[in-house]
């Protein structure tokens, strides 16, 4: 479903934050993406979502191609993936249950959708009872969890997650890896940026790892 072929991204400010990169994601596996800060996670993220585009090699992301994408494909793409932002990226003075739905009003779903949707993802995560809350007043935790539920509103195929539990205690992190493990159990191919390889050590799996922009990969 994904692949990148010798891929390597430099910004323009001669950041070399990829280098030669290689592998796959299939259908329905769940990845951890590992490695320090300023590692290159967000980037390799980047561009799987095509934010970002590579300097070297290509992307393909289902039926699309980093080096033959047209931009009226971009919107197609991202409405297959779901992704939660390293800075979540909600809508502070909206309530939950909005933040959730814009996703889906974006797409053109149906109100019918729309309402069944937004519902089922924010029960997914555990955040009905807060749905008429402002995101501001939820816990960082919740916070969280409202950018998955939004992540999975339109059923993605793949969830792509960066640092999901970047300023959180262990156990609300445990909570949320659990969280994307069990989509990935739903039927969702689920990938994990993060720098917390003790919470990854405790969860086995496919591991990917990054460091400079260099990956390599356990077996
Ligand atoms: N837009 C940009 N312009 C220039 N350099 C960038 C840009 N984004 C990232 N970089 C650089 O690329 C390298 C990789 O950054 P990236 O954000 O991918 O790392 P990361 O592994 O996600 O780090 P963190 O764990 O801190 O989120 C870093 O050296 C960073 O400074
Ligand atoms: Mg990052």
């Amino acid at each position: 479903m994904i692949s990148f072929y010798d891929v390597g991204k430099a910004y323009r400010t001669g950041t070399v934050a990829v280098e030669r990169a290689s592998f796959r994601i299939g259908r329905n596996e769940f990845v951890f993406l590992v490695g320090p800060s300023g590692a290159g996670k967000s980037t390799v993220l980047k561009l799987i979502y095509m934010e970002e585009f590579p300097t070297a090699g290509r992307v393909v992301v289902g039926k699309i191609a980093s080096d033959r994408v047209k931009p009226r494909q971009i919107p197609h793409l991202r409405r297959k993936l779901g992704v939660v932002y390293q800075d979540f990226r909600l809508l502070k003075d909206w309530t939950a249950y909005e933040n959730v739905a814009i996703a889906l009003r974006v797409t053109g779903a149906s109100r019918k959708r729309l309402k069944k949707r937004t519902l089922a993802s924010l029960a997914r995560v555990g955040l009905v009872h807060k749905s008429g809350e402002r995101a501001w007043q939820l816990s960082g935790g919740e916070q969280q969890r409202l950018a998955i539920a939004r992540a999975i509103a339109n059923e993605p195929i793949l969830v792509l997650a960066d640092e999901p539990t970047g300023n959180l205690d262990p156990e609300t992190s445990l909570g949320i890896f659990h969280l994307l493990r069990d989509i990935h159990l739903a039927g969702t191919a689920v990938l994990v940026a993060t720098h917390d390889a003790e919470m990854v050590k405790r969860f086995a799996g496919r591991v990917i790892r990054i460091d400079g922009g260099k990956l390599s990969e356990d077996i």
